[in-house]
């Protein structure tokens, strides 16, 4: 049997591929996508092959990532039960469907991953392990093996010579790409607990940050950023510098108790500057381009979609439906807004759009120029009224 597994080099996924071979007397192709997760990769190749694999693929997938799933869920908007921005969630997809393609290319007869079997990620992984290709098998080891925590896999590890990674020490879960780190469970449980001080990679404390603001200019096209105070960057390059920015002033840490899929409250701590910055420098944007009936009907749906990305339907119609119709909003919405970061704060300095429906001569409390006759509200409030007033005259009548 010919399994592709997505490897990380790190405990579980070690011990898995490890257990792969054994259990199944499997060709195990370690597959790693590259997400950004940065430093996590050196070596890894190396130590895929030394813990059993046959080949070890890496796919840099850091610019698809951030034009086909960062940027689309930044155009909707998304932010799931209002604090969490997906950062973990929107991954997970892409992932799948790279892995999918790499067990297609080497002729596999199974996909593997390394979610645990408590979790949203496995339902992530499978979901749309199913959407793509429904005719692979999965194995999913952690809802497998007899192996019940932490201390079973790292005398697992010992005893089969796995290399432990150091990073094993952290008493934490860490789950790091371009757009965000999350950290969850050991040390993190309690959710009376902050988290520890040197917990944080991306992000300085706010008080620890710069005491000068820094202003900045987002440019943005058809709901897309483009720009950076004026120069061009691609998707990837343009979170990045945006990560390195928001880092540095404080910005995008959240602590919060979030619903799983699977039915438990979780406790998790995230670090997203980068995208926090595009989140809202988008929302004003669409303040000046949208039209107010779609706005609010697009953000009627906004809890939706989240719902959707959270619970791991990426490659569903009802997405996709979704989307298309983000997508016909977003045309108009270009143009840009100067923002100030100062110790974990974010500040709208200016706005500005070639698409504005911002119109002076009717906004203004100056003599208006006939656009907008003052007269017409009285039979516009009065219409409005009407079923008030019928209301109260019955709860008069019956008192
Ligand atoms: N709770 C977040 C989510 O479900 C983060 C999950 C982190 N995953 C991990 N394997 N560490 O999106
Ligand atoms: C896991 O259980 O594998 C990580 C956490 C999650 O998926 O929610």
């Amino acid at each position: 049997m010919k399994i592709v597994l997505a490897y990380s080099g790190g405990l579980d996924t070690s011990v898995i591929l490890k257990w792969l071979t054994e259990k199944y007397k499997a060709d195990v192709i370690a597959y790693c996508a590259d997400v950004g997760q940065a430093e996590e990769l050196t070596g890894l190749e190396e130590k895929a092959r030394q813990t059993g694999a046959s080949r070890c693929l890496v796919s840099d997938l850091r610019e698809e990532f951030v034009r086909d799933y960062v940027f689309p869920m930044i155009r909707a908007g998304a932010l799931y039960e209002d604090q969490y921005l997906l950062g973990t969630s929107i991954a997970r997809p892409l992932i799948a469907k790279r892995q999918v393609e790499i067990a297609r290319e080497v002729g596999a007869d199974a996909v593997a991953h390394g979610a645990t079997g408590k979790g949203n990620d496995q339902v992530r992984f499978e979901l749309a392990f199913a959407a793509l290709a429904p005719d692979l098998r999965v194995i999913a080891p952690w809802r497998e093996w007899d192996l019940a925590g932490r201390a079973d896999l790292i005398r697992y590890a010992e005893e089969h010579g796995i290399p432990v990674p150091v990073t094993t020490a952290k008493p934490y879960s860490m789950d790091r790409n371009l757009f965000h780190i999350s950290y969850e469970s050991g040390v993190l449980e309690d959710p009376w607990q902050p988290p520890p001080p040197d917990l944080f990679r991306l992000t300085r404390n706010p008080e620890d940050a710069p005491d000068e603001p820094e202003t900045l200019e987002l440019s943005f096209e058809s709901g897309n950023c483009v720009a950076v105070n004026g120069k061009s960057f691609s998707p990837a390059a343009l979170l990045s510098l945006l990560n390195e920015i928001g880092g540095r002033h404080g910005i995008g840490r959240v602590d919060l108790v979030e619903n799983r899929f699977v039915g438990m409250k979780s406790r998790g701590v995230y670090e997203c500057p980068g995208g926090t910055i595009l989140r809202f420098a988008h929302r004003q944007i669409e303040t000046l381009t949208l039209d107010r009936e779609v706005m609010h009907l697009r953000d009627s749906l906004l809890p939706r979609y989240a719902e959707l990305v959270y619970y791991g339907f990426w490659f569903s119609p009802e997405r996709e439906f979704l989307q298309a119709a983000i997508e016909q909003s977003q045309q108009v919405v270009t143009g840009t807004v100067r923002l100030r970061l100062f110790k974990g704060a974010l500040q709208t300095m200016g706005r500005k759009s070639p698409q504005s429906l911002y119109d002076l001569h009717l906004a203004t409390m100056e003599a208006d120029q006939g656009a907008y006759d003052p007269r017409d509200a009285t039979g516009f409030i009065h219409l409005n009224a009407l079923r008030l007033r019928t209301a109260a005259r019955r709860q008069q009548q019956q008192a």
